[in-house]
């Protein structure tokens, strides 16, 4: 029987090349998803990939979420932390409701799905655990203290869990993408994000399934020294 991964927001962006990219290694994959159904439906009319729907910064529902996937499909060992949002704005225009759902969100859905997953692969001896940071989390970015703050918080939790994980077969690491060619991106205003990209060294934004070769080689049998890291895939954007 193969390896259940499951990854947030998996339906789209670079959460979708990370299903597709697991399910190519040979992984039955399952696909969480906040909010847009259509896209879930159409996801999985084109892969094949089952899709469950929860909010991720909701601690029950990621337990009801998980233990769901795992009747379907099986016991859970890899988990891919890629859900989030953005809230950008000066601090000065930033409300208290924007930083929190990026916190609850972003850094939130990290702990959740890890309390929902980390037992059973504790049991079993074996699990892999991604977490997907951000460049603007090590090197901070004008107009996202939520976001920074968030992203940073996900690279600590992660070098903590991954001492924690260790002596058990499971594996911790993250990943820090820089600007990549994805809606989220997209919605940054474009006299700005020309400003960005001018500053990326490869002279131009990252694809979405640049971050799945590197989601796939950290959950791979393979990659099971390597914990506790953070890889960076950026373009060379900040070197770090
Ligand atoms: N450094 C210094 N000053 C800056 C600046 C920067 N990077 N960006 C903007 N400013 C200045 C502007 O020049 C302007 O100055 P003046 O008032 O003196 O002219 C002032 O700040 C206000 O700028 P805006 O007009 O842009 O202000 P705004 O309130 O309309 O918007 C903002 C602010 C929402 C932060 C907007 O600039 C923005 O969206 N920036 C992009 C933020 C960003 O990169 N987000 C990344 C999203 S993608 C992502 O997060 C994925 C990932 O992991 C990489």
């Amino acid at each position: 029987m193969s390896r259940v991964a499951i990854v947030t927001g998996g339906t789209r962006g670079i959460g979708e090349a990370i299903s597709l990219a697991l399910q190519e290694m040979g992984y039955t994959v399952a696909a969480n998803y906040g909010g847009n159904e259509e896209k879930a439906k159409a996801f999985t009319d084109k892969t094949g990939i089952a899709t469950f729907k929860w909010d991720v910064g909701d601690h029950q529902a990621c337990l009801d979420g998980c233990a769901a996937v795992a009747q379907a499909l099986g016991p859970i060992d890899i988990v891919v932390n890629n859900a989030g949002i953005t809230r950008d704005g000066v601090l000065a225009k930033m409300s208290f409701d924007d930083w929190n759902e990026v916190m609850r969100i972003n850094l939130g859905g990290c702990f959740n799905m890890s309390k929902a997953t980390f037992g059973g692969m504790r049991e079993r001896g074996w699990g892999r655990i991604v977490n997907i940071g951000s460049i603007n989390g090590q090197a901070g970015q004008y107009g996202q203290v939520n976001y920074a703050a968030a992203k940073s918080g996900i690279h600590g939790f992660t070098k903590a869990l991954a001492q924690e994980g260790a002596k058990s077969g499971i594996t911790v690491n993250a990943i820090a993408p820089g600007y990549i060619d994805t809606d989220m991106v997209a919605a940054v205003p474009a006299a700005v994000l020309e400003k960005i990209v001018a500053k990326i060294p490869v002279g131009r934004l990252g694809q979405a399934s640049e971050i799945a070769r590197g989601v796939a080689f950290l959950c791979s049998e393979e990659g099971g020294f390597v914990t506790g890291s953070t890889l960076s895939i950026n373009g060379g954007q900040h070197m770090y």
